[in-house]
């Protein structure tokens, strides 16, 4: 590999993402693949501290712009910092969300408009697209229900109503058919073993094609 491997996950909240994301690296690194695992918002120091802002259910009057633009200067920081300079030394980058989140949270959950927001994405990816992207397709009602069953944090988005996820998930089915070329839909409606084969089995067959 010269010249690395951009691969993100995406999901609604409680689809299991972050589980996920830890087995196949593990698998990816037993079969020797330099890895780079990294998520958003975050990734880096900047990143970690407007995750922060972004995410305080104290702030709920964040408008959606500030919003927009903040997961966007995260992002921005990230792909400078870490992203780019992973993909230059030949790594594969596993991300934990990308500016598909943005997409489908920012554009389909809050309605903004989606050109701009391709705009302002583009100015802060410059031109950074993932390889693939494997999307872990899961129904609101249960992906929320095991959020909470989980017993961790509720962030600020996990907070919106049912149909904010409804919407959420929607958007990431339409985005998935219109570039299907790009995206994997992966069931995650079935037991975390379950979902990880599957992975694993489209990330194989990925990675035999592109070598
Ligand atoms: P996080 O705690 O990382 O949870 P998850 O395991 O679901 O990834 O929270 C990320 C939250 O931020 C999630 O609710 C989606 C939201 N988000 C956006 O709304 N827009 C974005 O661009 C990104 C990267 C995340």
């Amino acid at each position: 590999m010269t010249t690395g491997l951009f691969i993100t996950l995406e999901g609604p909240d409680g689809s299991g993402k972050t589980t996920q994301a830890r087995l196949l690296a593990e698998w990816l690194t037993a079969q020797g693949y330099p890895l780079l695992t990294t998520r958003e918002p975050g990734g880096t120091r900047i990143g970690e501290a407007i995750r922060a802002v972004v995410h305080d259910c104290a702030h709920t009057e964040m408008a959606p712009q500030a919003e927009i633009l903040l997961y966007s200067a995260a992002r921005a920081q990230h792909v400078a910092e870490v992203i780019r300079p992973a993909l230059a030394e030949g790594k594969l980058v596993l991300c934990d969300r990308y500016f598909d989140s943005t997409y489908a949270y920012q554009g389909y959950g809050r309605g903004l408009p989606l050109e701009a927001l391709r705009t302002i994405t583009n100015f802060a990816v410059q031109g950074l697209i993932p390889d693939l992207t494997l999307y872990l397709d899961i129904s609101p009602e249960v992906g929320l229900q095991r959020r909470e069953r989980s017993g961790g944090e509720l962030n600020r988005l996990d907070r919106e109503a049912l149909a904010f996820h409804q919407r959420v998930r929607a958007g990431y089915l339409e985005l998935a058919a219109a570039e299907p070329s790009r995206w994997r839909v992966i069931d995650a409606n079935r037991p975390p073993e379950d979902v990880q084969q599957a992975l694993r089995a489209l990330l194989a067959e990925y990675l035999v094609a592109v070598k």
